[in-house]
């Protein structure tokens, strides 16, 4: 198998006119009228190169625009790409991240080797270097990302490496960006990881084998232990909801706990935290089976889960001071012979019985367990990840994560995560109302509600196996299935969650 693309970042303090690369890469906003002294002076190397593209009208700085120019000797560099920022007064550190995706994604499909990207340049110091630093830490992995490891005879071959550079002609500038890059390469990293388990089909990745990719992540990582719950503890521990979506299927169901110990004690209250992500390796709907079109993209129902694995390994490696679990409950949906069909009534590890009206509606019946496992462990606060309803994509499109939750703490955290991460939430209701739809006339539950509002009533089920504990619930169904390829990503699993919970723990760490 073909390894994915290995990335490797770190800063470098040069001269933008000396900077020796295959790319060299600066910003500009579509309403910049006085540009900043290096690129000024690069431009006057080139003979106005810039300014000409620019005064023709050939480039005008919009968001996800760039063009090529070549150094030609000029300059030490073979190529100067500029990329589009927007306006100025719209332009965030995601502005910063995307321009660096869009940059490594063109990069690669030029066959670079070398990156150097001096796109903050243009922000001119408004904005923390080490935050910086980060965000075009992040977008160099996440735009330079392909999943292609099957590919063997593909036309357009692709570099095995990208080294990529943030630099910068002043010291004090690189010493800066370089706190965020350190940062930015383990959590971008952990992203692309994420993608790449995520995209591999499921006649690869089940849930054993889902397991044996946590076992591996853990082993070379310190603070981590992973312990497995197989079909025969499942059985012992009672997680009737596990079993059941897992029944169907020749690859028997798995509960991945990880657990983290910190190199150093977390702030005195700090909570003791468990993620909770879904990884059903793939959804066919199961008997209630879902119609043939696109059903090639139900790989992708194990994405919750992969983030939460992915966030472990970020959270190890950046030595985080907190208090921090795992859980991924993995079955495969299928239909068969020993499938569990409508009508049964399940009972659950919480207690609680379900009656199954559709077998589609797995995620919650797996969820359910891991949540009430996390809850009966005494965790702080809950948050479960999951592509859990086609609902939410209706609902927010493919833009934002929903978000519900008991918690408006927990609310704010994660909003402020989203902000600071560039993974986008919106927060939805899951009342009492939506609770009401949930009950069964002949068990304590039914796991499907009425015709509207399908991404509130699923919440409102997983919470009714969360009690008074802080939780929250994340529906990524519209982030991370159904992806196109856009100017900064390629098509596939984006690795959602990753940045967002990294963030959502790095941000409890600093607090006091
Ligand atoms: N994994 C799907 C949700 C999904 C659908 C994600 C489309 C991404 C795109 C989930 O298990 C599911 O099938 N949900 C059903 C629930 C329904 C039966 C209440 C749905 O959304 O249709
Ligand atoms: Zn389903
Ligand atoms: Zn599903």
């Amino acid at each position: 198998m073909k390894q994915i693309i290995s990335v490797d970042i770190k800063t470098r303090k040069t001269d933008l006119a000396k900077c020796k690369t295959d790319v060299l890469v600066l910003g500009r906003f579509s309403d910049d009228k006085k540009r900043e002294k290096s690129a000024q002076a690069l431009d006057e190397k080139l003979g106005g190169a810039i300014a000409r593209l620019v005064k023709l009208g050939d480039f005008n700085g919009k968001p996800g625009t760039s063009v090529v120019l070549y150094g030609d000797g000029a300059i030490a560099a073979q190529r100067v790409m500029v990329v589009g920022l927007g306006e100025q007064k719209k332009a965030t550190l995601d502005t910063l991240r995307k321009a660096a995706a869009s940059a490594a994604r063109k990069a690669v499909s030029l066959k670079a080797k070398t990156l150097s990207l001096a796109l903050h340049r243009a922000w001119g110091g408004k904005l923390d270097g080490a935050a910086m630093g980060r965000a075009m830490a992040e977008g160099a992995y996440f735009g330079s990302y392909q999943y292609d490891e099957f590919v063997t005879q593909g036309e357009n071959g692709r570099p095995d490496a990208l080294k990529v550079e943030i630099v910068d002609p002043e010291a004090r500038a690189v010493k800066a960006l370089d706190r965020g890059v350190c940062e930015g390469a383990v959590i971008g990293a952990a992203q692309s990881f994420a993608r790449t388990i995520a995209n591999r089909p499921a006649n690869v990745i089940n849930p054993p084998t889902l397991a044996n990719t946590a076992r591996e992540m853990v082993r070379g990582h310190k603070g981590l232990t992973c312990t497995i719950f197989d079909e025969t503890q499942l059985k012992a521990n009672k997680m009737g909801g596990i079993l059941a979506v897992g029944a169907g299927s020749k690859s028997a169901p798995r509960l991945i706990i990880l657990k983290y110990t910190p190199p150093r004690q977390p702030a005195k209250g700090s909570p003791k935290v468990a993620l909770v992500g879904k990884a059903v390796t793939f959804d066919s709907g199961g008997i209630s089976i879902k119609p043939s079109a696109n059903m090639d993209q139900m790989k992708l129902d194990k994405t919750g889960g992969i983030a939460v694995l992915a966030t472990m390994k970020a959270v190890a490696e950046l030595a985080l001071p907190v208090n921090v679990w795992g859980l991924v409950p993995s079955a495969e949906n299928l239909p068969s012979a020993t499938s569990y069909r409508p009508g049964d009534i399940v009972t659950t590890y919480s207690g609680k019985t379900v009656e199954v009206l559709n077998t589609d509606a797995e995620g919650r019946m797996i969820l359910c367990d891991a949540l009430a496992y996390a809850v009966k462990q005494k965790r702080d606060t809950v948050i479960d990840v999951a592509t859990l309803t086609g609902a939410v994509m209706v609902a927010l499109g493919q833009y934002k994560a929903g978000l519900m939750s008991n918690n408006d703490g927990l609310i704010k955290q994660l909003q402020a995560a989203a902000e600071d991460s560039g993974e986008s939430v919106w927060h939805l209701p899951c009342g009492e109302e939506y609770a009401d739809e949930m009950k069964s006339k002949i068990a304590d539950l039914k796991n499907i509600g009425g015709r509207w509002g399908g991404a509130c009533t699923a919440a409102a089920f997983l919470q009714q196996f969360v009690g008074e504990t802080t939780w929250a619930h994340l529906d990524i169904a519209g982030m991370d299935i159904f992806q196109k390829a856009t100017e900064y990503a390629s098509p596939g699993s984006t690795g959602f969650g990753v940045r967002l919970l990294t963030t959502y723990l790095m941000n409890l760490s600093k607090k006091k």
